[in-house]
């Protein structure tokens, strides 16, 4: 059961009331000009920041294209890509930066776009899965051609991580693949296929 304060008789302080007021008279006692001073300029930056509610407009620049929406400052950019834009490669398996399935391009870096704010990306370069050459010299194909899928949960997350890889290595050693596909989780385990995608998109890539 919750405790109520109950105020004593004839307007006496609580006990919760002295302790408060003797806290503050301790603060006030121990805090030195030079503390007040920071704590003054703490606040006084403070209000310069602006303090953003409810839903409020955003700018992102999606596959090359400035797209406008709005969406709560608390909103992901997997959120904001899938339900406001209606892009949905990116998948949301764990929602909690451990999977990858979410995994989007920002700014040439993989990011987990489920823990990603939305409004940092504002101004940013975002690449999807929705943009990538799905012929014969692109990511997507290689995966198809090698097996590199079963559910296909996990499939985009992997694709974009290797489109991110070869466009900065552009001839990559198996270790170095499986290094840049390392933040990303197949939970059917192939593994095996997705590496060999790799190899061979690199390859195509290269001759292309
Ligand atoms: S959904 Fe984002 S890392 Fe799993
Ligand atoms: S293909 Fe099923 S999780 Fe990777």
């Amino acid at each position: 059961m919750l405790e109520t304060e109950q105020k004593p008789p004839n307007n006496r302080a609580s006990r919760r009331d002295f302790l408060r007021g003797s806290g503050l008279a301790a603060a006030t006692t121990v805090l030195t000009g030079r503390a007040t001073a920071a704590i003054e300029e703490a606040r006084a930056q403070d209000s310069e920041v602006p303090i953003l509610s409810g839903e409020v407009p955003l700018k992102l620049n999606v596959n090359g294209q400035e797209k406008t929406t709005v969406a709560e400052p608390r909103s992901t950019l997997l959120d904001t890509l899938r339900n406001r834009l209606d892009v949905t490669g990116p998948k949301r398996v764990c929602d909690r930066a451990s999977c990858g399935a979410c995994t989007v391009i920002l700014e040439g870096e993989t990011v987990y776009s489920c823990t990603t704010l939305a409004v940092s990306c504002q101004g940013k370069a975002i690449e999807t899965i929705e943009s990538f050459d799905t012929g014969p010299n692109g990511v997507p194909y290689a995966f198809h051609q090698n097996d590199g899928l079963m559910c296909g949960y996990c499939t985009p997350g992997f694709v974009t991580s290797c489109k991110a890889l070869l466009d900065q290595n552009k001839n990559p050693t198996l270790e170095e693949i499986q290094r840049g596909l390392d933040g990303n989780i197949c939970r059917c385990g192939t593994y095996g296929g997705v590496f060999k995608a790799a190899l061979a998109a690199a390859k195509t890539m290269k001759g292309a």
